[in-house]
């Protein structure tokens, strides 16, 4: 009888352990959103535009298939393009583009664009300089726009 109730007493510690870490983690998550992605200068006024990468970066939307949901000047499945890094700063733009599920699960503005488009940004598994060409090539668009 006692044995059984040190052993559920050790059962609740280390629930409430566990409960405990997993709000740690719940924190800094919310640290990530509270520090503000999409604070401070937008992608077109903190970027110099690459020609160069910005031709590769539309080669790239073609072939990882961003056309097929996103286009500049018009709204598809996705949200239209059009001007977006005169929206967003250029770390936004790099974690939307890469890690979409990520900013669905931590950004309030990724998340207002998933409930507006009844749609999940599919993950397309876009590298590190990709992501640098696809800003590149939103920024040529966006300066283009004006
Ligand atoms: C299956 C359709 C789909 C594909 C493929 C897709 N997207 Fe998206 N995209 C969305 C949707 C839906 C949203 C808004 C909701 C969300 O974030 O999930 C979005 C949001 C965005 C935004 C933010 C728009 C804004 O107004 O701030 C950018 C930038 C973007 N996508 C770029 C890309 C790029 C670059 C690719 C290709 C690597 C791509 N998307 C592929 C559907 C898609």
């Amino acid at each position: 009888m006692k044995r059984s109730t040190i052993t559920t007493a050790a059962a609740l510690l280390l629930l409430l352990a566990l409960a405990g870490c997993q709000g740690g983690g719940g924190k800094e998550d919310a640290k990530a959103t509270a520090a503000g992605l999409n604070d401070g200068p937008k992608a077109a006024e903190s970027l110099t535009l690459d020609e160069g990468l910005a031709s590769w970066g539309e080669q790239i939307f073609k072939d990882k298939a961003c056309v097929t949901c996103h286009a500049l000047g018009e709204r598809k499945q996705g949200p239209d393009l059009a001007g977006v890094a005169d929206r967003r700063t250029e770390r936004w733009l790099k974690r939307q583009i890469m890690d979409p599920e990520w900013m669905l699960k931590n950004d309030p503005i990724a998340r207002g664009l998933m409930a507006e488009y009844a749609l999940q940004m599919a993950n397309q598994q876009v590298k590190d300089a990709e992501a640098n060409a696809l800003v590149q090539y939103l920024l040529r668009e966006t300066l283009a726009g004006r």
